[in-house]
């Protein structure tokens, strides 16, 4: 199995090399143009190692094949396969073709898995297509025991003593060139308490970002319980203009967006003014569903000094 593994190492770090080749081939032009349409430089694109997957079933499989055996070269999630009739499997392909490839990477920064854009929402048949695709789970990657950029985040994360907790890679890509290196991204899947336990060996405080939008909102609170209930301090921002991080940086500019991050609320006020945006007639009943939607947040709390002043805060606002 370690020998599996390193393997699976190579081949992820040959493809994340293959990918960046590609990004400067000609065929990536239109790939090129929507980076930097998006504002990102050249000087990300190096950092954050980003590629491109060319409209290609074949060539990545037929440039790695003479390096790697089949059964990592299988394992490897970067490939799919058709099922024969007699149940054997066909010839690899390429799982990721024309799309912008984002490494996902380890704590020591080595590239276990992918994300992948597509640079239209449509393919040429005009049939709606994903707009990110992603590795499978496989030997070195299982999707809630990563977190996006912890390789560049952790030191700045135990000097700063918090980590900024972001949605989306290029939120987390946007947030990081502008400065704010203790930023992770949760690449849109939800939080679990195995992140939890990866953060709480840099730090115990955390700043939630999320969308602006319902997802973004039902996100947040996901994340303060887990984070609340290990005693994390959490707090949450909450941008103007429905703006997601990757966007209010480029259009409000960073010191902008540093602004909301010192204005970020403790999580119990966020919480509070959610219960008070969610239930807001001045009724009994309105109170009621307030405090219910509020009491699972505060019991879970282990600090009784901590749960108390929430509980005070709640029942007077
Ligand atoms: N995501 C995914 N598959 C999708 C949509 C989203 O895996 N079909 C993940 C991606 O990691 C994405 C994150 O969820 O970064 C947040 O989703 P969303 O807010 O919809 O995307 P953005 O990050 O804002 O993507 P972009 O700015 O590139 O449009
Ligand atoms: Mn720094
Ligand atoms: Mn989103
Ligand atoms: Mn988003
Ligand atoms: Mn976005």
């Amino acid at each position: 199995e370690a020998g599996l593994r390193r393997q699976l190492i190579d081949i992820h770090e040959a493809a994340t090399q293959y990918f960046e080749a590609q990004l400067k081939s000609p065929e990536a032009a239109r790939a090129r143009e929507y980076l930097s349409g998006r504002g990102v430089t050249p000087e990300t694109i190096t950092k954050f190692r980003i590629g491109y997957a060319p409209d290609d079933f074949n060539d990545m499989r037929d440039r790695l094949k003479p390096h790697f055996n089949e059964e990592a070269m299988r394992a490897s999630g970067l490939f799919s396969a058709k099922e024969q009739a007699d149940g054997t499997h066909g010839q690899l392909y390429a799982r990721f073709r024309k799309r912008i490839t984002f490494p996902i990477a380890n704590e020591q920064g080595k590239t276990i898995a992918f994300t992948a854009r597509a640079l239209d929402s449509q393919d040429e048949k005009g049939r709606d297509i994903a707009k990110y695709m992603n590795s499978p789970e496989t030997p070195l990657y299982t999707k809630g025991q990563v977190l996006f950029n912890l390789d560049k985040a952790k030191a700045d994360m135990r000097n700063h003593d918090f980590a900024l907790l972001v949605e989306g890679q290029m939120d987390c890509i946007s947030v990081y060139m502008a400065g704010v290196h203790n930023v992770l991204a949760t690449s849109g899947t939800a939080f679990t308490e195995m992140q939890v336990r990866l953060l709480s060996r840099f730090t115990k405080r955390v700043v939630v970002n999320f969308d602006p939008d319902t997802a973004g909102a039902n996100a947040a609170e996901k994340s303060i319980a887990l984070l609340t209930e290990e005693d994390f301090e959490v707090k949450v921002v909450a941008l103007e203009g429905g703006l997601d991080p990757d966007r209010f940086v480029r259009e409000q500019g960073i010191q902008a967006y540093l602004a909301a991050l010192r204005g970020a609320k403790r999580h119990s006020d966020y919480l509070i003014d959610r219960a008070r945006q969610l239930f807001p007639a001045r009724t009994a009943d309105a109170k009621v569903k307030a405090l219910n939607f509020l009491l699972p947040h505060i019991r879970r709390m282990p600090n009784r000094i901590h749960r108390d002043e929430f509980a005070a805060d709640a029942a007077q606002k």
